[in-house]
């Protein structure tokens, strides 16, 4: 996989090495300048990837790559993103590090609306999704070990600059709609502290593809049955506003470093 991304690879400087995967909420990069636009062919789709290379704001000036997982207009749902297609031409780009960025419910009391955190592992409920290279098409029949999908020494930075907490197991469903009281209760049981749509299969992905991965949950909604509240997409989108611009903050200390 590694080599024959490299194929398609043109020579980057390393400033580039960061890419963001953004989610709801941050579908573009408000702030930031578009330095380019790159349309990354890749074996899995017709269409190409189109990957940003934008110029971050304020002190960071940073440059990295940004890529809407739902697409530019928040059309794409999460059980039909090309997940491979996109890692791959993050992969051919070079990049070394990708920060995600997941809206979700909160599960765990610890983590009410409005709080951002850090993932350390997750259970992947989704079902259909094409989630590996190794398949023995394209590559070799592979297995990789699971057991950090989330890179330490990533989380462990961004949860010094952004005072975040990590530690917390993600559950991944189909979507897209949310999820009934009783499928909740179960990714209680199982451990889960807070429910999305995204995280799976790009976090093993990018593990296949050895890209540091570290995703930033933003929790925009107490999970189904969990509050006396139905949860409309309009409460889910006041609370990203301000959960995207701490994120943004986030990345921008980061990539400054
Ligand atoms: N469930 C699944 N995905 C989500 C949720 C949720 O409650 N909130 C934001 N993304």
């Amino acid at each position: 996989l590694v080599a024959s991304c490299r194929q398609q690879t043109v020579q980057k400087p390393e400033t580039l090495a960061l890419a963001v995967i953004g989610g709801s909420g941050l579908d573009d990069y408000p702030g930031a300048e578009v330095v380019a636009e790159i349309f990354v062919p890749t074996p899995y789709a017709d269409a190409s990837v189109v990957v940003k290379q934008i110029r971050l704001p304020q002190a960071s000036n940073a440059i990295i790559y940004f890529l809407p997982r739902h697409g530019s207009s928040h059309s794409v749902a999460p059980h039909l993103i090309n997940y491979r297609a996109n890692i791959w031409a993050l992969k051919a780009l070079q990049v070394e590090q990708i920060i995600a960025v997941n809206a979700v419910g909160g599960i765990s009391e610890e983590l009410p609306p409005g709080r951002l955190a850090l993932l350390s592992d997750a259970i992947d409920y989704s079902h259909g999704r094409e989630g590996t290279f190794f398949d023995g098409g394209l590559y070799p029949l592979d297995h990789i070990d699971s057991s950090q999908l989330f890179n330490k020494s990533l989380n462990e930075s961004l949860a010094d600059i952004g005072g975040l907490s990590s530690g917390y197991c993600y559950g991944c469903t189909q979507g897209p709609r949310i999820e009934t009281p009783a499928e909740i209760k179960r990714l209680q049981r199982d451990g889960c502290d807070v429910v999305g749509m995204t995280a799976m299969p790009e976090a093993a992905l990018a593990a296949e593809a050895e890209i540091s991965y570290a995703a930033i949950a933003m929790i925009v909604n107490w999970a189904s049955g969990l509050s006396d509240e139905i949860i409309t997409m309009d409460d889910i989108y006041s609370q990203l506003i301000s959960c995207t611009e701490e994120a943004r903050d986030i990345i921008q200390s980061y990539s400054a470093k």
